[in-house]
């Protein structure tokens, strides 16, 4: 589901009964050049998404695992539709080395702290793009043999993954580009808008650096 018609981010197109309102005076929503998909929208569905992930792990007490950082504000919203006891858990990894798309290296630099083994492990990520983070991170968490490992992804860019992924659960499919909000940075910033929508060009040529995937 993808929103290429939706309004431009600037102020006098966030309109006023828009959620969302609450940006237009804000310098952040000035440099997005179109809104693809609203707060509304991604509320509606994460709230399908907490429905179905309730009736499908009733009795089974899952470990939901996020990725930092970018899954915080998913994972925040996704965990008060789950109505069913769950346990939650982050591990942070770090990509680095050459920093086109598809190459560079995954580190682990914060671990699990809840043991896995045995236990119905639910994997959530806010953005699936090349699948390079999510293969690693996998590899490493079907080692401690958990009684199952499915994957929760809110946005899944699948034109340009190199992997096979089975995604159980998926949010919002996207076109291949760079956006940001509802948890997604570019340089740090924007995680906070509650829309995801993509950068207008003076806002990527202001900062140092072209947009490139790392966590
Ligand atoms: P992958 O390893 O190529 O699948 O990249 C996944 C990670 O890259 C995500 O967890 C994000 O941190 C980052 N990423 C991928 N696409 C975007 C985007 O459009 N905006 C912001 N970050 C992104
Ligand atoms: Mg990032």
């Amino acid at each position: 589901m993808t929103h290429h018609t939706a309004p431009h981010a600037s102020p006098d197109t966030l309109s006023a009964d828009d959620q969302s309102a609450r940006f237009l005076n804000s310098p952040l929503a000035e440099d997005i050049a179109q809104v693809l998909i609203t707060e509304q929208e991604i509320k509606a569905r994460i709230a399908e998404l907490g429905a179905q992930i309730s009736a499908d792990y009733q009795g089974k007490d899952p470990v939901l695992v996020g990725v930092l950082r970018g899954v915080f504000v998913f994972m925040a919203d996704l965990v008060r539709h789950i109505t069913i006891p769950i346990s939650v858990d982050f591990i942070g990894i770090t990509r680095y080395g050459p920093s086109t798309r598809t190459h560079g290296v995954v580190r682990l630099v914060k671990d699990l702290e809840i043991v896995i083994e045995n236990r119905h492990v639910l994997f959530v990520e806010d953005v699936i793009d090349t699948g390079l983070s999510l293969r690693y991170i996998l590899s490493g968490l079907e080692t401690r043999q958990p009684a199952s490992l499915r994957i929760c992804a809110l946005f899944n860019k699948p034109r340009i993954r190199l992997f096979d992924l089975d995604i159980a659960y998926t949010g919002f499919v996207l076109p291949d580009k760079f956006v940001v909000g509802y948890g997604l940075d570019y340089e740090e910033r924007y995680r906070n808008l509650p829309f995801v929508g993509e950068l207008n060009d003076s806002a990527i040529t202001q900062q140092r650096l072209p947009p490139n995937a790392q966590s």
